[in-house]
Order: C-alpha cells, then sequence, then structure tokens
C-alpha cells in the first residue's frame, strides 16, 4: 500500500509550537500539561488558540462525532480525515492522532505502515496507543520509523470486551503491580508521554514519580503530570450521564438549541431574514427592471 503526502498548509502561529521537547521539559519544570481532544477544524482552531498544548484527534471521535457504541468500529480512514482538518487548523499545538482499533493489533508492520500515514498523509506529529508492555516492541519500531508515541493503560477503551465493561483499573495489589509494569516498560520502550485513564489517584501519583515522561491523566486524579479530557465531555455534547471525572465547563447543547430554536421561530413568523439581511439590485437596474415589469402588465391588460 502507498503512502501519499499531506499537503495541509500551515497557519502561521503567534504561540511558540510546541513539541515533544516542549512537553518533556514541562515535566522537568513542574509545569502541568494541558490536553484536549477535538475532531474538526472549528473546534481545533479554537481549542489551538486558547492555548493547550496538545490536541489529540481521539478515537473517541467514534462516540461523540460518528455516534458509534463504542470506539471499536472506527477506521483508519475515518481518523486520517479528521485528523486532516483538525491538522488545517492547529498552529501551535502539538498534535497527536489515535491509532484505531485493528490499526496495529494484526502484526508490527501494518501498525509501523498505520502510524506512518498518520504523518504523512494527515499531518499527525505523534500517535498514540493503547497497551503496556505487550506494545514495547511495536512503539521501539514505530519510534525507529521517526514517529513518536503517546502510551495509553489503565482503563483503555479499546479493550473494552477483554476488560469486561469499563472498569477502573489497578485497584488490588496485582492490578497495580501490572500498571507500574506496563508503565515503566513504555518508558523504557521510549514514548514521549503516557495516557493514565481510569486509574486510582494513589497509582496515579506512584506512576507519575516512577517514569520519566510525563503523565497524562483521566480519570486518574490531580497528581499526573498533566491531564486529558474528551471536548465534548466538557462542553455538554455527549448526551449522557457524565463519568465522576468529568468537569463541565461549557453547555454547548444549551446554547446550539436555544439558537436553533430563534432560527426556527424567525423563519416561521416572517421574522429572518430581514431587509437588511438581503441582498438588492442596483438603484438603475432596479428602476429599469419596474419598467419592463409594468410594460408587461400593460400588455397582459391590454391583451
Ligand atoms: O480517544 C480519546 O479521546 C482518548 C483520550 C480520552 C485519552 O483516548
Amino acid at each position: 500500500m502507498s503512502i501519499t503526502s499531506f499537503d495541509g498548509g500551515q497557519l502561521p502561529s503567534a504561540r511558540p509550537k510546541i513539541t515533544v521537547t516542549t512537553i518533556q521539559e514541562k515535566k522537568q519544570r513542574h509545569e502541568r500539561i494541558t490536553c484536549l481532544t477535538a475532531y474538526d477544524y472549528a473546534t481545533a482552531r479554537l481549542v489551538d488558540q486558547a492555548g493547550i498544548d496538545m490536541i489529540l484527534v481521539g478515537d473517541s471521535l467514534a462516540q461523540v462525532v460518528l455516534g458509534y457504541e463504542n470506539t471499536l468500529p472506527v477506521t483508519m480512514e475515518e481518523m486520517l480525515h479528521h485528523t486532516r482538518a483538525v491538522r488545517r487548523a492547529v498552529k501551535s499545538a502539538m498534535l497527536i492522532a489515535d491509532m484505531p482499533f485493528g490499526a496495529y493489533h494484526e502484526d508490527e508492520k501494518s501498525g509501523v505502515h498505520n502510524a506512518l500515514r498518520f504523518v504523512k498523509e494527515a499531518g499527525a506529529e505523534a500517535i498514540k496507543l493503547e497497551g503496556g508492555a505487550q506494545r514495547v516492541s511495536l512503539v521501539k519500531r514505530v519510534i525507529d520509523a521517526e514517529v513518536p508515541v503517546m502510551g495509553h493503560i489503565g482503563l483503555t477503551p479499546q479493550s473494552l470486551h477483554k476488560m469486561g465493561g469499563y472498569k477502573v483499573q489497578g485497584k488490588d495489589f496485582s492490578g497495580i503491580e501490572r500498571l507500574v509494569k506496563d508503565a515503566v516498560a513504555l518508558d523504557r520502550a521510549g514514548v514521549f508521554s503516557i495516557v493514565l485513564e481510569g486509574v486510582p489517584r494513589e497509582v496515579a501519583a506512584m506512576i507519575t514519580r516512577e517514569v520519566s515522561v510525563p503523565t497524562i491523566g483521566i480519570g486518574a486524579g490531580p497528581d499526573c503530570d498533566g491531564q486529558v479530557l474528551v471536548f465534548h465531555d466538557i462542553m455538554n455534547l455527549t448526551f449522557a450521564e457524565p463519568a465522576k471525572f468529568v468537569r463541565r465547563y461549557g453547555d454547548a447543547a444549551a446554547l446550539i438549541t436555544t439558537a436553533v430554536q430563534q432560527f426556527k421561530a424567525d423563519v416561521e413568523t416572517g421574522g429572518y431574514p430581514s431587509d437588511e439581511e438581503s441582498y438588492h439590485l442596483p438603484k438603475d437596474t432596479k428602476l429599469e427592471l419596474e419598467a419592463i415589469l409594468r410594460r408587461k402588465e400593460m400588455k397582459a391588460y391590454t391583451r
């Protein structure tokens, strides 16, 4: 399979470009790292302009944008399509693309190939993949192919069926040991950061101290080096009760509903569009047109 080049173009930026180095230096300086998901041009532009460090085109796209029940059905082509749209918007934040379920599970060669596609065809600067020690060999190969990797352990949604549901991980000693081993293995393999999802805060704090790279928490408490949330969760666009760790920072559902209802009412009552919202003919053309219409009317009348 051939890989065609990304040609999205870049907008000029006032803020400095965030890179893997910036992210790693932030941990050393004890500065918190911010990350949000985005899946389209408009949202990504706003998130970038707000100064978020990393933008993740997450496979949560499957649920929050495409309406699937879980993240499993989303395809490489869908992920690439949305990553390209986000790429066209993002100037400063580091852009990370999520490897979808099936894109790296069959063999390492296709895993590396798909990671390269995100960089080459969609302009991503790094990829994220789920799993710990079992992904070490793949992670090394992707990094050898010059693509930075973000790890993701704990409650990994692509393992939904194996986990038997969305369950907080690392609640007993064997679970804690497994998580710490996974984090250390990914750190040694060379990932530039690790997402810790759905783990007790005490375990996240321990891992954060243990590994050299930044940990980015989601449902992992306040002691991680950074935090990531799904954009649609913080803006009330998910049509579901939020998980315990979600904080809503805005109500886009209410804003959109009110605006759409107002538009409907204005159209139905003739309040939209007004004369000011209409285009007009130049004066001379208008007078000429009126004269033509008048002549036509006269003709019809005298016939
Ligand atoms: O897909 C996603 O949005 C994610 C983050 C929540 C970490 O994987």
